[in-house]
């Protein structure tokens, strides 16, 4: 199992910032945002849960059978790379940015995410891309397992509907077939599996501030972090 990221720098002042929520909470908006306004490198960590996710689907590995997942694991590269458009995700050397956003993964990221094996290998790809710190990471344990040390922890809360309604208008902007329902049921499903299994469960840390994005646009939540972040840089 082997992660790159290409192009992160190093600049003495540079903090790590960890940022947590349930699904579809606005926390990629917000962590690609105040990346770009920082230099920062910016890392979706959900996506390479996807990526080996997609991995599984595609080579008939259930996700049942963690000794077989474990095997697969010697068998999958992830990398990111930039692009004009934003990072985009590698699996094994093929682009599968949007192949990963797809309900069939979707439907089994979280049990698979849940395998002690799968996060040991995730956990240590992504402490290697904060060493030299300068980094914004997104996903369920980055306050309280991958960088317990981060400067700046966040904890993005939304209400149920208002983050249905997101994700809803995403798959259709990204031509993807749903409905509000199927929508609603992955997403609270996926956060009863993240929050509830026994390997790093999806938790606030106890020194993460807390933002409720309900009533706020992209702006209004990216000026919040970024006053956060001045306070603490
Ligand atoms: O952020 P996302 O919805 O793309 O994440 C997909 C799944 O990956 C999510 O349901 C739980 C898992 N995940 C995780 O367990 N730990 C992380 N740090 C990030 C994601």
């Amino acid at each position: 199992m082997r992660t790159i990221f290409a192009g992160n720098s190093i600049c003495v002042n540079k903090i790590i910032v960890a940022i947590d929520g349930y699904s579809s909470c606005g926390k990629s908006t917000l962590a690609k945002a105040l990346a770009k306004q920082l230099g920062y490198a910016y890392v979706d960590s959900g996506a390479m849960y996807r990526a080996v996710t997609l991995y599984l689907l595609r080579h008939g590995i259930s996700p049942e059978n963690p000794a077989a997942v474990a095997e697969a694991l010697d068998h999958i590269a992830i990398h990111f790379e930039r692009h004009a458009g934003g990072n985009r995700t590698f699996l094994n050397g093929e682009d599968v940015e949007e192949a990963i956003r797809d309900m069939s993964v979707s439907d089994w990221v979280s049990p698979v995410a849940a395998i002690p094996a799968v996060r040991r290998a995730m956990v240590k790809q992504q402490q290697a891309m904060g060493r030299r710190r300068g980094i914004v990471m997104d996903g369920r344990d980055i306050g309280t397992v991958v960088f317990p040390d981060a400067e700046l922890k966040l904890f993005i809360i939304a209400e149920t509907d208002e983050r249905v309604r997101r994700r809803f208008l995403e798959l259709q902007q990204r031509g993807m077939e749903s409905s509000r329902e199927t929508v609603r049921y992955n997403l609270l499903e996926r956060d009863r599996i993240d929050s509830t299994r026994a390997d790093s469960p999806l938790r606030q840390a106890d020194d993460a501030l807390v933002i409720d994005n309900t009533h706020l646009t992209p702006d209004e939540q990216l000026e919040k972090a970024l006053e956060m972040v001045r306070q603490r840089v």
